[in-house]
């Protein structure tokens, strides 16, 4: 952590990565944590005092009183959604009011963005993403088209604003001939939410963040998602609509890149994926379902089973050349602890053709494994490196030689003291 740059922390494959627990044990270094990209699709757990919080917009430092939280301009806000989680935090007695600052340049996710995320994938059949529902893609369609409404409309002309966006959304619902949907009860929670809002800092983050970094002040950008969601870098057209890369970190907060300092890559020791589009590594035998049963792989935002595999070099690999990790966190290894045969995905094949960079179109490859033996010992309970079965080191070894980079910092439990820095 340098003073008066930014660190960013990155899911890098699929997202669902751990990033909580790694955010939760990287904030009270810095003095800014800021999010940058995404919104509500996000879940984040975090366990905090003993209490447990899914943070979905509101960045990770929020329990820490002398910290400052920005949500960035390349964020999209749901009012409601927003309110409810904002309250829920000061039910446990933390005062947001003063700590979260919000870029007046985040554009809001409206209740009719929601409908045309349902529209949309009931229109694409076979080919759906399989999105979070909450409004996402629209959103970002609007901010792209320039059509969008943003946290500072809240403050001039609201709605009249909100009518005309919500008017165009109905005529584009009523051009897909999609009725099934009665927004009333939401609209107005939704608008309880605007007013709510009004209380924080709406304010220009992006003139903020920089006058910190300038006073030498540390920031950490907490990514969400994950890399190959991207929507630029990812497995389009199954990716999120937000910039969740280093790339990001730039737009979404207006830093510059010379200000970012640490990439931190997060990685988990296997691969899981939520929603639909190409993931060779995929399992879909019973080892598998073990990957998902001892790692509870399940979504934190929808619940859905997350799709396992093994560790996915070729994924791995791209995504640390795109993002510039400078070191890796490799996060839930002890539920590779029972397996005797650790695969490892060093490359794809497909029609002949053998690959190890990332492919343009990643549907149809078939993985390409070496094996490594597993450790077979419960790693739950180590806290130093020197206490690490010999096959666990070798496989750390491994990865490091192949990725090129660093794993510093490996995480063997939930547990905060689980967390060995190498
Ligand atoms: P959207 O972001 O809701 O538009 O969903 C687009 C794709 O990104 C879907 O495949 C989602 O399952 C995936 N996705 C969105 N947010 C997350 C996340 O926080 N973790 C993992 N996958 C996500």
């Amino acid at each position: 952590m340098a003073q008066g740059k930014v660190d960013a922390l990155l899911g890098i494959v699929f997202g669902d990565e751990g990033k909580g627990k790694v955010v939760d044990y990287f904030t009270p270094r810095y003095d800014v944590v800021a999010r940058f990209a995404g919104g509500p699709n996000a879940g984040h757990t975090i366990i905090f005092e003993g209490k447990k919080f899914v943070l979905r917009s509101i960045p990770s430092g929020i329990f820490d009183e002398g910290k400052v939280n920005i949500i960035g301009n390349g964020c999209v806000i749901a009012p409601d959604l927003f309110m409810n989680e904002a309250r829920e935090l000061e039910a446990a007695g933390y005062s947001l009011t003063e700590r979260l600052h919000i870029s007046r340049r985040a554009h809001l996710i409206l209740p009719t963005h929601r409908v045309l995320d349902r529209a949309y994938e009931a229109a694409k059949g076979k080919a759906k993403v399989g999105t979070t529902g909450k409004g996402i893609g629209p959103t970002y369609s609007d901010k792209a088209a320039r059509t969008g409404l943003r946290v500072g409309d809240i403050l001039d002309g609201f709605t009249q604003k909100y009518e005309r966006l919500k008017a165009r959304h109905l005529q584009i619902l009523a051009d897909l001939h999609f009725t099934d949907f009665d927004i009333t009860e939401e609209e107005q929670r939704w608008l309880e939410g605007v007013d709510y809002m009004r209380q924080f800092r709406l304010t220009d983050t992006e003139i903020e963040i920089n006058r910190y970094l300038a006073e030498g002040k540390s920031v950490l950008a907490e990514g969400a998602q994950g890399s190959l969601l991207d929507i630029d870098h990812g497995t389009y057209p199954f990716v999120s609509s937000s910039s969740t890369t280093a790339g990001g970190v730039c737009t979404g907060l207006g830093v510059a890149p010379n200000k970012i300092d640490k990439v931190y890559g997060i990685f988990k020791a296997y691969s899981t994926r939520v929603g639909a589009g190409p993931f060779p590594v995929e399992l879909f035998d019973a080892t598998g379902d073990r990957i998902r049963d001892i790692g509870h792989e399940y979504g934190a935002v929808t619940g859905r089973d997350r799709r396992c595999g093994w560790v996915d070099i070729v994924a791995l690999r791209y995504a640390i050349i795109i993002n510039g990790v400078t070191d890796l966190v490799m996060m839930k290894s002890d539920v590779l602890d029972t397996f005797d045969r650790i695969r490892v995905c060093v490359a794809y094949e497909k029609d002949g053709v053998r690959t190890e960079d990332m492919p343009y179109d990643t549907e149809g490859w078939q993985p390409v494994y070496e094996d490594l033996p597993g450790w077979q010992t419960p790693l739950t309970e180590v806290r130093s490196e020197a206490d690490f079965p010999p096959a666990f080191s070798a496989y750390i070894k491994y990865l490091e030689d192949v990725l090129r980079t660093p794993i510093a910092i490996v995480s063997v439990s939930p547990d905060r003291e689980a967390t060995i820095i190498r």
